[in-house]
């Protein structure tokens, strides 16, 4: 497991109070599609000896210190968060990108405080950003992909950052995909 933590998520909107996550509705059922194929106490699957369906073993993860994967309240600083927007060899999961909105709704949970708990208090809206991954994945109507961070929506273009050379490209909504169409609105939506 790599030590190193760059921080990965750029704040992106100024604090928004009227957002909560919940654990058992929110973002279990994401794990559970997305991850829980090869990390489950379950099956038996311990991949890198990480499960995140029994929730006494994924507790030991979370914690406010250097070798946690979750770091409640901030989550650029959780390599769990890191590993599923980066595009690293340890993405996860490994061959696909959860979407915008889960990734959002992930780092909202982490924000909040991480807690299995949905009446657990929340750590104060003051420490919660909303934050976004710098690259994410687009694919055109051709069924091309590209890999760019999102800037933002300029009438029916969305501007992209190119991880290449950091410079700016405008792409019209209208090329591409019905998904990418809707993470870039998800990724403008305040
Ligand atoms: C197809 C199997 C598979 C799926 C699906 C998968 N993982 Fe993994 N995961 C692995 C393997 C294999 C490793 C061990 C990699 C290693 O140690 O180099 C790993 C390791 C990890 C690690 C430790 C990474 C590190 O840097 O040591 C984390 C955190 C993790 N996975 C989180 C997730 C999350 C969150 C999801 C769902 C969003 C997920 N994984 C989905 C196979 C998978």
């Amino acid at each position: 497991m790599s030590l190193l933590r760059p921080s990965l998520i750029v704040p992106f909107l100024a604090a928004s109070s009227v957002f909560a996550a919940d654990f058992k509705k929110d973002i279990q059922p994401i794990l559970e599609r997305n991850c829980y194929e090869c990390h489950s106490e379950k099956t038996g699957k311990k991949k890198g000896g990480f499960v995140f369906d029994d929730l006494k073993t994924f507790k030991m993860d979370i914690a406010d210190n250097d070798v946690a994967q979750i770091r409640p309240g901030k989550p650029s600083e959780s390599h769990f968060l890191e590993v599923i927007v980066n595009d690293g060899k340890n993405h996860m999961p490994p061959n696909e990108n959860l979407s915008g909105a889960e990734i959002k709704k992930i780092t909202e949970w982490i924000s909040e405080g991480a807690s299995f708990d949905k009446d657990a208090p929340k750590l104060a809206p003051t420490a919660v950003k909303k934050s976004l991954p710098p690259i994410m994945s687009w694919t055109s109507t051709e069924g091309k992909t590209i890999k760019a961070g999102f800037v933002r929506l300029e009438g029916e273009n969305v501007v992209l950052r190119m991880p290449a050379n950091g410079q700016e490209a405008s792409v019209a909504l209208t090329r591409l995909s019905e998904a990418s169409q809707k993470l870039a609105r998800d990724c403008a939506a305040p």
